[in-house]
């Protein structure tokens, strides 16, 4: 059963791509409209729009005004064409992690080198695909819902770990989907959400969106985790997923690895909520998903305010990879995967 979630993340609205900013939630509720392909690099680099199957989306429609802005000036298609893959790679180095970015950007162009027809032809059809796999997002993501919420223990206490909800899709969210339809069927269940340092989308996002749903919902810091699950107070994880490697080993925001040894070391289901467009079937493991390595700033600054020593050294990856024996399912829109993942993704991406 689904939940109905009013927040639409990205959209495409008269030729524009309208998307919630989201470095200003929780204090201020905005949208921007982004332009142009450059706006649209940078919307995505300083995360205005985040979580890997957001940018997916947002790398599609950044093609789409790629190609609105060449078509005024070019008239050859096989210039265009070229024009556009290049603005396509450009994309694609925004952020390097979540492989739904370079899906959404590597459709367009495909899409665009298949459609018979002129410029304007192209352009449409980018236009129109845009808006079918903004659509397409929610269904999927209500599916997913529906298949998580069956594991869902009645009266469940579920930690979760940065922001996998309706602001990291185009809506409803693939591990807080499987919340909201599971609060959907049992509204006795709770939620944990780890803060997320360093840039707090468990705080900043993850609180306002399931308490503006009405989902009971507790703030924790990263650390706590364990301390909760030692008392018996944790039932599940569900977290999302920014790549998941043709073994399952899966890139999640920095701190999922902590999260998931700590469930394993105290029995506790720890699953994975992801579209089957996160799973980049082209690496074997993990250790070939490239890790983002963010601005020193995020660690050594709290609300603009230095927090520690000047001259410390700092490292601040983005992501972190869990190995798959510390993962129970993978919630898809297929259904759930279990171990061994390498045998049930082949089979659902045949499917
Ligand atoms: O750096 P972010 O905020 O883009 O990282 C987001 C995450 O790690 C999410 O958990 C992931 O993208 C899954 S979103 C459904």
């Amino acid at each position: 059963m689904a939940f109905e979630s009013k927040i639409k993340t990205i959209e495409w609205v008269d030729n524009v791509s309208r998307m919630i900013d989201q470095t200003v939630l929780p204090k201020e509720y905005k949208t921007v409209d982004i332009k142009t392909d450059k706006e649209m690099f940078f919307a995505i680099k300083d995360m205005i729009v985040r979580g890997a199957p957001a940018i997916g989306i947002a790398g599609v429609h950044g093609v789409s005004l790629a190609a609105i802005e060449l078509s005024k000036s070019i008239t050859d298609k096989s210039e265009f064409l070229s024009k556009l893959k290049e603005r396509g790679e450009y994309l694609k180095s925004s952020r390097p992690t979540a492989v739904n970015l370079m899906w959404g950007v590597n459709q367009q162009i495909e899409l665009a080198s298949k459609t018979q027809g002129n410029i304007d032809e192209i352009t449409k059809a980018l236009i129109e695909n845009g808006i079918k796999l903004e659509n397409e997002d929610i269904e999927i993501n209500k599916k997913m819902g529906d298949y998580g919420a069956q594991v869902v223990p009645k009266g469940a206490t579920i930690l979760t770990h940065c922001n996998a909800g309706a602001l990291a899709t185009v809506g409803y969210g693939t591990a807080l989907g499987v919340i909201r339809s599971a609060f959907a069927k049992d509204p006795t269940i709770k939620v944990f959400a780890d803060e997320t340092r360093p840039r707090q989308q468990g705080a900043r996002l993850t609180t306002w969106e399931l308490t503006s749903d009405g989902i009971p919902t507790t703030l924790i810091t990263d650390g706590m985790c364990s301390y909760f699950m030692s008392k018996g107070m944790i039932d599940m994880v569900v977290v999302g997923a920014d790549r998941i490697a043709a073994n399952g080993d899966t890139a999640n925001k920095i701190g999922t690895y902590t999260v998931a040894i700590a469930a394993k070391y105290h029995n506790i289901p720890f699953y994975i909520a992801a579209p089957l467009s996160t799973i980049d079937i082209s690496i074997k493991s993990g250790k070939e998903i490239p890790i983002e390595e963010r601005s020193h700033e995020e660690v050594t600054h709290i609300n603009g305010d230095w927090i520690c020593a000047k001259d410390v050294n700092i490292i601040n990856p983005g992501f972190d990879v869990t190995p798959n024996e510390l993962i129970t399912g993978i919630i898809t829109e297929k259904g759930i995967l279990k171990p061994d993942f390498k045998t049930s993704i082949n089979n659902a991406l045949k499917s």
